[in-house]
């Protein structure tokens, strides 16, 4: 790894550049050497925004070239599979957005690439370099709630996303597009991995997509059993309309830790007519430093510093817990996670 490290940045959407603005703002130890993205209008403004001489339309070069170390796949979820496959083999680093891939098939293909690779693979579940998430974690790991038996995660998009998400077959659902990162939250914070998941699911506010996307859903619930007699639910929406809504309780043993506040970064405001606080408007911004440390993290990764916070592994199992649930929501019965074909 040169110093700095080189970074490519594949797909300049809405995650792409959450990532390409930090890179060109300074991430300490990185340089943002290229952006990719088949759309020339995409990769052309990305490029003139983030200061970035080098634009390419195959992400597949800028997964392999020579004066690359690592990537930021921000690409669509079905498109993530085959940029880092290639990334690894040519031994780059990734950091790769949620969901790991829209496959079981295209995960354990990445996993098999990780394995076989000198790069390693950092998963972007942002939530884990919150320091409210973080320190929830810390105080589980403490013992301070004793064993930590039941966890529950909401996590609510404000607006539709991109319409190749609307697709599961591209993005596989929902419940992969915005709650990926609850799935990764049940494993992280209780330790235990998913064992069975019973999902309900509705078009509540867009019957039309489900018309036009077979199995799209715009909220869901679900109910998991875990290893070691440990319990969840996830519930997922999008559109909420009011904002971007993350939160977890984790009921341990010997007490009760929660995360997220609907309210994050808000001031009560309180007049003659009433009392009003400003809602949180997207992830970008309650999460904003949590995209700072994980694209810092990166590099102290690729540095050999420091293990991936969230690795391939857990990639593969939050995807794994993802297409059980959109077979839960197809067959309506409970489902069991672990290996079942994708
Ligand atoms: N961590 C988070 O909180 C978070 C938030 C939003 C999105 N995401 C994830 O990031 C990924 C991108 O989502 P988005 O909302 O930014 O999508 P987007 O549609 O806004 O952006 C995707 C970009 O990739 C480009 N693109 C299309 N095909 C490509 C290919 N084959 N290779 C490279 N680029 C290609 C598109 O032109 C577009 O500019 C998804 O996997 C999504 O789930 C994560």
């Amino acid at each position: 790894v040169t110093d700095p490290l080189r970074v490519a940045l594949v797909g300049a959407g809405r995650a792409g550049l959450v990532h390409g603005r930090n890179l060109a703002a300074g991430v300490p130890g990185a340089r943002l050497v290229a952006v990719a993205d088949p759309v020339p209008e995409a990769r052309q403004r990305a490029a003139a925004e983030l200061g970035c001489r080098l634009t390419l339309a195959d992400p597949l070069t800028a997964a392999t070239d020579d004066g690359v170390d690592a990537v930021v796949i921000a690409s669509p979820t079905f498109t993530h599979a085959a940029v880092a496959v290639a990334a690894l083999q040519a031994g780059k680093h990734i950091l790769c957005e949620k969901p790991l891939a829209s496959t079981l098939d295209e995960a354990r293909r990445v996993q098999a690439a990780a394995d076989g690779s000198g790069g390693a693979l950092v998963m972007g579940f942002m939530r884990r370099f919150d320091a409210g998430f973080a320190r929830a974690a810390e105080r589980i790991r403490a013992g301070d709630i004793g064993d930590p038996v039941f966890v529950r995660s909401t996590g609510r998009g404000p607006g539709l996303p991109p319409e190749w998400a609307h697709d599961p077959q591209r993005s596989a659902g929902l419940i992969a597009e915005v709650n990926s990162h609850d799935l990764d939250t049940v494993r992280w914070l209780s330790s235990r991995e998913f064992q069975t998941v019973y999902a309900v699911g509705r078009a509540a506010k867009r019957p039309d997509l489900a018309a036009r996307y077979p199995g799209f859903v715009d909220l869901v619930a679900v109910t998991c059993e875990l290893s070691d007699g440990g319990l969840a639910q996830v519930d997922g929406a999008c559109p909420a309309g009011y904002g971007y809504d993350a939160r977890v309780e984790v009921y341990g043993t010997e007490g009760v830790v929660m995360a997220g506040d609907a309210l994050a970064g808000s001031a009560l405001l309180v007049r003659a007519d009433g009392a009003v606080t400003d809602p949180v408007r997207s992830w970008r911004e309650l999460f904003a430093d949590a995209y700072r440390a994980e694209d810092a993290h990166l590099v102290r990764v690729a540095r050999g510093e420091e293990e991936p916070r969230a690795g391939v592994a857990d990639g593969v199992a939050a995807l794994e817990a993802a297409l059980a649930v959109n077979r839960s929501l197809r067959d309506g019965r409970p489902v069991r996670v672990a290996g079942e074909p994708g």
